[in-house]
């Protein structure tokens, strides 16, 4: 079946402060790069507490139930008792274990480095935050945390990160822990990524501490291909590799879970003190949709939106404010689909 026969259902959820601008260019630069996707917009986050008195209503789940896949927006949490995380409640409801960031050099976008292409995969549910943490005594002077890791945990995501490794042609995965000092949870996660590295005989693969990870990354980020890691040590990392290229303004991501279950969402927040002035840069919500199209099997429209992307981004002329250039959103996206080969 050819790509434009195929037309995945996806849930959009536009989120709050520039979300809608950046959501609204990206739909317009997947339109023009040839995707072909059914939208259904769903709201959550302020929009929905704001409408709903929810912000995360029984609609929006009941959507990505039916569809598997959700692009959304950047969402501002409601202040107030009673009101959780819609990012972490969403992440829990459907299990989405594996977060995706990838960290790739764009020429013209302005970072310390050049030539990084990673690709970090962390554990989304356990360790420091599987949320088990109290205080250890009634004057509360004490408190702990207590990092969970399964050998079922470990074994998916390490499966996980293997087998995007395969399906993207990545040649080496760096498995990243503390089992020095950690020996029973990270041993158990490098235990569990020494079995499963034998099932994957045709991929390289190393493990690292995480603080000569941190050190290395820095000193020769080039050197990395895929790392593979616990969530406390992920969540730092991921923003580490992001900062190699240039910042969360060109930073995109995806949570998955099993089945094709997935949500696409750029890394950075709502940005209120842009929001609606028309200046916010969609390259991460362009980028995190051309992830969501390579995993709706529809390679040749991501590959026309990231040239497109690369190329705006190259020329000074076009680039948005925020990278030193001059346009807003909607011109940015005109010189996006215009570069587009
Ligand atoms: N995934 C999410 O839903 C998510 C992630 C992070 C923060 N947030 C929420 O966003 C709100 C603001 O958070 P914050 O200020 O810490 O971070 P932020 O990412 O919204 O903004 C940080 C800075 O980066 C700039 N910026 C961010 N994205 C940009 C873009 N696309 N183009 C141009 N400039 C951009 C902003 O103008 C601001 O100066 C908070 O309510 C927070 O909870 C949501």
């Amino acid at each position: 079946m050819s790509e434009s026969m195929k037309r995945p259902q996806v849930t959009l959820i536009e989120g709050d402060g520039i979300g809608p601008e950046i959501t609204a260019a990206t739909l317009e630069a997947v339109a023009a790069a040839g995707g072909a996707i059914d939208w259904h917009p769903a709201t959550a986050g302020m929009a929905a507490a704001e409408r709903h008195g929810d912000p995360l209503p029984a609609a929006t789940v009941e959507s990505i139930k039916r569809h598997k896949v959700a692009l959304k927006g950047p969402l501002g949490t409601p202040i107030g008792a009673g009101f959780r995380s819609v990012n972490v409640a969403l992440r829990q409801q459907f299990d989405l274990y594996a977060n995706v960031r990838p960290a790739v050099t764009i020429p013209g976008v302005p970072s310390r480095y050049t030539g990084v292409d990673i690709v970090m995969i962390r554990e989304n549910t356990e360790d420091l935050y599987a949320g088990i943490e109290h205080y250890v005594d009634p004057r509360r002077s004490a408190a702990e945390s207590i990092a969970i890791i399964t050998r079922y945990g470990s074994e998916r995501i390490i499966e996980y990160a293997f087998q995007y490794a395969r399906r993207h042609g990545r040649k080496r995965v760096t498995l990243v822990h503390k089992a020095n000092i950690l020996k029973l949870s990270n041993g158990l996660f490098l235990d569990t990524g020494r079995e499963v590295a034998k099932r994957y005989p045709d991929i390289a693969f190393d493990d690292m501490i995480v603080d000569a990870t941190a050190m290395k990354l820095v000193i020769a980020p080039e050197r990395f291909d895929m790392i593979v890691t616990m969530n406390l040590f992920g969540d730092i990392l991921s923003d580490l590799i992001a900062g190699l290229v240039g910042g969360l303004g060109v930073a995109p991501g995806a949570n998955i879970g099993d089945g094709g279950c997935a949500i696409f969402e750029a890394v950075h927040g709502t940005a209120p003190d842009i929001a609606g002035r028309g200046v916010a840069n969609p390259t991460a919500m362009m980028l995190t949709a051309a992830m969501l199209l390579d995993h709706v099997e529809q390679g040749a429209a991501a590959s026309r939106l990231r040239r497109g992307l690369h190329a705006a981004l190259a020329n000074a002329e076009t680039r948005t404010g925020d990278l030193g250039g001059k346009l807003g959103t909607a011109d940015f996206t005109k010189a996006v689909i215009a570069a587009m080969t």
